[in-house]
C-alpha cells in the first residue's frame, strides 16, 4: 500500500515570522492525521524554525531546492548536507525551476543523485507545456524526464514523482481527474516496463497544478494518484487543512 501524501510548496512566499504563523494556525489539526504524509516546503531560511515547531509530532519537512556539490565555493547555493540536518524532502526540478533558471535535464539528474546520496527524499517534478501539450506530445516529454541514466537507482530509494503539466500550474486551470489518471497510470506503466511492476506498484505519484480544496477530491479519488503537490493553497492553513482531511477520508476508504 501506497502511503498518501500532500506536500505543499510554499514557493517565495513568507518572511520566517510569517511562516511560523502559518505552521502555528496548521499545526494542531495537521498533526491528528496519521493516514497521510504531510509535508511542508517552506523557503529555505524558515527551515529551522519551522523545524523546531514541529519537532515530536507528524508533519514532515521539506525544501525547495538544493545544489547538487556538497560544500564550497557556491557562493548562495545550499547543499545536500545542510539540508539533511533539516529536512527529510526535497523538491526537485520544478517546473519553476527549469523555466526561469535555466535547470536542464543534466542539473536535475545530479541534484537528484545529490540529495538521494545524503538520505534526502527527492520530490521529482514532471510535466509537459501548454504547447507540447497541444502538440500531443506529452508522453515522450514525459518519457525523456524520466530517463535519466541514473533513473534506475531512484526508484529504489523512495523517490516521489509529482506529475505537474505547466499549464495547470498556478492558473486556476487544473487537469481533470481523469487526465491526471491516465497520464499518471502511463507514468507507472512507463516505471513498470523499465524496472519492474513492484518498482512500479510502490513508487508514489503525486498530481500538482491548481490543486485547491474544492478540487482535491477528483484527483485523490482516482487509483493511480497517490496524493498531491500544492502550491498557493498550502498557505491558506484552513484551506491546506481542509486537503489533507478529505485526502485522509477518501484514502481510508479505498
Ligand atoms: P499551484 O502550484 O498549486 O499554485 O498551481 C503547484 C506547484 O507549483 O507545485
Amino acid at each position: 500500500m501506497r502511503v498518501p501524501m500532500i506536500a505543499g510548496n510554499w514557493k517565495m512566499n513568507t518572511t520566517v515570522s510569517e511562516a511560523i504563523d502559518l505552521v502555528k494556525e496548521m499545526l494542531p489539526g495537521l498533526d491528528q492525521i496519521d493516514n497521510v504524509d504531510k509535508v511542508i516546503c517552506p523557503p529555505f531560511i524558515s527551515l529551522a524554525a519551522v523545524k523546531a515547531l514541529i519537532k515530536g509530532g507528524t508533519i514532515k519537512l521539506g525544501a525547495q531546492n538544493l545544489y547538487f556539490e556538497e560544500k564550497g565555493a557556491y557562493t548562495g547555493e545550499i547543499s545536500p548536507l545542510m539540508l539533511a540536518e533539516l529536512c527529510e524532502f526535497v523538491i526537485v526540478g520544478h517546473s519553476e525551476r527549469r523555466h526561469y533558471f535555466n535547470e536542464t535535464e543534466d542539473i536535475v539528474d545530479k541534484k537528484v543523485q545529490a540529495a538521494l546520496k545524503v538520505g534526502l527524499k527527492p520530490i521529482l517534478c514532471i510535466g509537459e507545456s501548454l504547447e507540447e501539450n497541444e502538440a500531443g506530445k506529452t508522453k515522450q516529454v514525459l518519457i525523456k524526464q524520466l530517463s535519466s541514466p541514473s533513473a534506475r537507482i531512484y526508484y529504489f530509494s523512495g523517490l516521489i514523482l509529482a506529475y505537474e503539466p505547466i499549464w495547470a500550474i498556478g492558473t486556476g486551470k487544473a487537469a481533470t481527474g481523469k487526465q491526471a489518471n491516465e497520464t499518471i497510470g502511463f507514468i507507472r506503466q512507463h516505471i513498470a516496463r523499465q524496472y519492474g511492476k513492484r518498482i512500479a506498484r510502490e513508487v508514489r505519484i503525486l498530481y500538482g497544478g491548481s490543486v485547491t480544496a474544492d478540487n482535491i477530491a477528483e484527483f485523490v479519488n482516482q487509483p493511480e494518484i497517490d496524493g498531491a503537490l500544492v502550491g498557493g493553497a498550502s498557505l491558506k492553513a484552513s484551506e491546506f487543512l481542509s486537503i489533507v482531511r478529505q485526502t485522509s477520508e477518501i484514502k481510508r476508504r479505498r
